[in-house]
């Protein structure tokens, strides 16, 4: 059922500096895409289902524009290292456990069923170099009805010999029988994925490049994550003027190829000028940075520069999917960082957090993230019963409370593409 109107008090981004609040007001769902937000219900909607969530906060689905699919068994564990030291301790220890199928089906379950409950309607996700590990995961994400790009990660240098593609050839033939297999998904896409440069050859940057024209596909990757990182790619990449310029080479770097990179905590101001020329989502993972000791990425500059941006939760470097705490977290962030090593730039205020989190990271899957006429239908009704409080409060402070205190537990509904995913109570519809 695509045509239905939501009643309830709606929130939701034009632009990253306001939040848009209608108490007591519907939004309105025409074919899974939204016809407006209307403190009256015109006529001409008065035959729609109405799904009353009278004196609940709905909101845009959120996007989560990076997170690692194999990595949530060890989420909250293994935080005691810097990136390199984190990825070959433990990440290459746990992500090689995909080449079983069985442990995939386990692992995967947990992780899409747990997405579905979230509050998160759109993901950018990695998987492993496993080919039907990776498709058994756009499966279970098809199952779920998130919407979602996905890949099959690739890496074929610098790895255990476990995790390592044979070679570049066969890296790329792999990889092109994954992009046909992934035909027969609706909702789930497929996204080349690169793991970082450092355990990708030459050759095998030259082979996605070649499947990304082939395909027009679009690329996740990292970037300018950890210093040490960054003096490593200096290494392997002397040619490269700076970090980003080491996949630009194959034209894996935004422009006719979609590109998110995740975390640019430490990104050069040519990088940054490249990022916003050719259109190169920023994913910012502020628990991630924390966690892994990467630094804290410059958002407000991103901001004020247009460069785009969302949010990821970059699962297991972050322990958790609440994109609502990586709001919470990009503003505290922000709030060390202005304090600590640069007055120039301001923390990040509430609102710009919640359009990162919505609007920001929905503009990679086009109109997304908004309540604007025009945009895909997804929706979000929170539940603020369990967070009691004795004063008035407006809406925005509702969504601000919410953001801080609740999880991913406290909601009531979910509707993904103008679908409804979940319903906790069941509610009366009239
Ligand atoms: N860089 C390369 N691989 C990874 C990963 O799995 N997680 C994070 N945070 N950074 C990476
Ligand atoms: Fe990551």
């Amino acid at each position: 059922m695509k045509k239905f109107v939501i009643k309830g008090d709606i929130c939701y981004s034009e632009t990253s500096d306001k939040l848009y609040t209608a108490k007591d007001s519907y939004a309105v769902c025409e074919d899974g895409i939204c016809a407006g937000v209307y403190q009256k219900l015109p006529e001409r909607y008065e035959a729609f289902p109405c799904y009353d969530y009278t004196g609940h906060l709905v909101i845009p689905g959120l996007t989560d524009l990076h997170v690692h699919a194999p990595q949530y068994p060890f989420r909250g564990l293994g935080m005691d290292l810097e990136l390199i030291d984190w990825l070959n301790t433990h990440t290459f220890v746990e992500e090689a456990k995909y080449a079983e199928l069985s442990y995939a089906e386990k692992a995967y379950e947990i992780f899409t069923e747990d997405l579905r409950n979230s509050a998160t309607a759109r993901a950018c996700i990695f998987g492993t170099i496993h080919t039907k590990a990776t498709l058994l995961l756009m499966e279970k994400l098809e199952e779920s009805g998130i919407i979602a790009y996905a890949g099959r990660v690739n890496m074929d240098r610098n790895s255990p010999e476990n995790l390592c593609e044979k070679d570049a050839v066969t890296a790329a033939r792999d990889t092109e029988e994954w992009i046909l297999e992934c035909g027969r998904f609706q909702n789930v896409r497929p996204m080349l994925t690169p793991r970082f440069i450092p355990v990708c050859s030459d050759a095998l940057m030259e082979e996605l490049s070649r499947l990304q024209k082939k395909y027009h596909l679009p690329l996740q990757s990292h970037l300018s994550e950890n210093l040490g990182e960054i003096e490593w790619v200096k290494e392997l990449c002397p040619d490269a003027a700076f970090y980003g310029a080491a996949y630009d080479k194959y034209g894996l770097f935004g422009n006719d190829c979609p590109t998110i990179m995740a975390h640019c905590v430490h990104s050069s101001e040519d990088e940054i000028r490249m990022m916003k020329e050719q259109n190169v989502f920023v994913a910012h993972c502020p628990e991630s940075n924390t966690n892994l000791s990467s630094g804290i990425a410059p958002v407000r500059k991103y901001l004020e520069l247009g460069v785009h941006a969302g949010l990821g939760s970059d699962i297991a470097a972050g322990s958790g999917l609440s994109i609502f705490k990586a709001m919470a977290m990009a503003v505290q962030c922000s709030k060390l960082r202005w304090r600590l090593t640069d007055q120039s730039l301001v923390p990040l205020r509430i609102e710009e957090a919640f359009y990162l989190g919505t609007k920001g990271g929905g503009a990679f899957f086009g109109k997304a993230g908004s309540f604007e006429k025009g945009y895909e239908f997804d929706a979000i009704v929170l539940d603020e019963s369990s967070l009691r409080h004795p004063q008035e409060l407006d809406m925005k402070e509702r969504l601000e409370r919410f953001i801080y205190l609740a999880d991913d537990r406290c909601i009531a509904a979910k509707f993904v593409g103008g679908v409804r995913l979940f319903e906790k109570n069941q509610r009366h519809v009239f």
